[in-house]
């Protein structure tokens, strides 16, 4: 199984995608995993999802989770297709709970010290910061992370290539999470591999690396945390 931590410590983004037929998945994932980001969230958004999943998991290397989970119908069918991981926008005891039982792992949208406080409860301490520049960008973040020392955070929700490395220097923040990377009617994998590649490099990860996060996930010089 692959845990919430190394899903959210492979990569500074999470591409967020909302496909609409345009792009052949598996060749999507193929340019994302070749080109820096194995982490892909494939949101459940349109009719196409599902089988994006189904197609994308089958790629060496692609960690593919499900996005925009907000029931438990749909935690089945992103189960069923192969997700790795399931996100979901906000957080409910109902879905919480039937995820956990999955055995899935799971990032849980939080947007108040509310959330955060039931996801405590239930055992959750790895969130999406959901929706991150409407809920009061970094200044919330800051001030949400002071009371909950132990909680991780993937902003996601009008992240930009521009605004990311000041989210990504926050050492509450494991990664972002953004759909710039695959735009909507995106059909040039070039392009997807350009804007893949510089979100790699959107922050130097060794600034604010702990002992914990190298015994997580070690950079490549530190050996392959993801590599069986
Ligand atoms: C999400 O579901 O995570 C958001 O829709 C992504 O928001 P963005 O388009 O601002 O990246």
């Amino acid at each position: 199984m692959t845990t919430i931590d190394e899903i959210m410590g492979a990569a500074p983004v999470i591409p967020v995608l909302i496909l609409d037929g345009s792009i052949d998945p598996a060749a999507l994932a193929e340019t994302l995993v070749s080109n820096g980001l194995p982490v892909i969230e494939v949101t459940l958004r349109t009719s196409h999802a599902l089988d994006a999943i189904h197609a994308m998991a089958r790629v060496p290397g692609a960690i593919v989770g499900a996005g925009t989970v907000v029931n438990r119908e749909q935690l089945a069918q992103a189960q069923d297709a192969g997700a790795t991981f399931i996100v979901a926008p906000g957080l409910t005891e109902g879905l919480s709970r039937a995820v956990l039982e999955s055995g899935l792992a799971y990032l849980p949208g939080v947007s108040s010290a509310g959330d955060v406080m039931r996801g405590l409860d239930l055992g959750l301490d790895r969130f999406k910061f959901f929706p991150a520049v409407a809920s009061g960008g970094l200044p919330a973040l800051k001030s949400l992370s002071e009371p909950f020392a132990s909680v991780r955070f993937c902003p996601t929700g009008g992240i930009t290539p521009e605004n990311a490395p000041d989210w990504l220097a926050h050492p509450a923040v494991r990664c972002v999470g953004g759909t710039w990377i695959v735009p909507k009617g995106a059909a040039d994998l070039t392009q997807v591999a350009q804007l893949a590649r510089a979100a790699t490099v959107l922050r130097d990860r060794q600034q604010w690396r702990t002992q914990e996060d190298s015994n997580l996930w070690p950079l490549p010089s530190e050996g392959n945390a993801l590599s069986s």
